[in-house]
């Protein structure tokens, strides 16, 4: 990846569900600053420690499963706030990540009306409160277990 960027090939680096001894050896291996670690992260799986992690190095965590394959949907206290604000739980959740500093989402979707909701998440914003109450819904629910994963609470 060093040749490919010095190449002018690769313009940012990225690394996909490395945890924090694995982004140690990626920042010493790397010449340049990683750009983003894409790993699972919505209310119920919250990764403090990789997260904090990449908050302290700058580099962006990219959410994926973010609303846990549509499971936001039917949590009480997600329902709760989106009715507060006019939005549905599953934009509560999208927004929630967003809101937080070098946090971005890839929710998937095929159905178009759902693609239009996950957008549509820009007009409202979620209260510090709100924000520790979606906090509060960690239960460490990790959702896939690829082949290749590394050991999850490697130090
Ligand atoms: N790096 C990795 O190791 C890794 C691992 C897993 C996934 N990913 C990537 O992460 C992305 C998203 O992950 P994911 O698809 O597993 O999980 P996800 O985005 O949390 O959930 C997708 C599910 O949620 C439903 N959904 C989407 N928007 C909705 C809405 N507004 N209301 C209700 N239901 C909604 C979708 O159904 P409909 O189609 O009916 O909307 C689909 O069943 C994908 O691009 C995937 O490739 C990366």
């Amino acid at each position: 990846m060093n040749d490919l960027q010095h190449r002018g090939q690769v313009k940012h680096m990225g690394v996909s569900n490395f945890t924090v001894p694995r982004l140690e050896k990626a920042r010493e291996a790397s010449r340049s600053p990683i750009f983003a670690n894409q790993i699972e992260y919505h209310p119920f799986l919250g990764e403090i420690p990789i997260r904090n992690y990449c908050r302290e190095h700058g580099i962006l965590v990219t959410a994926y499963c973010p609303i846990a394959h549509g499971q936001v949907a039917e949590d009480p206290t997600l329902r709760e706030i989106a009715e507060v604000n006019g939005k549905t739980p599953v934009q509560v959740a999208l927004r929630w990540l967003l809101q937080q500093e070098q946090v971005i989402a890839i929710p998937k979707s095929g159905e178009p009306s759902h693609i239009h909701d996950n957008i549509d998440i820009f007009d409202f914003e979620l209260t510090s409160s709100e924000m520790d109450r979606i906090v509060a819904l960690d239960r460490h629910e990790r959702l896939i277990h690829p082949e290749f994963a590394p050991g999850w609470n490697e130090s």
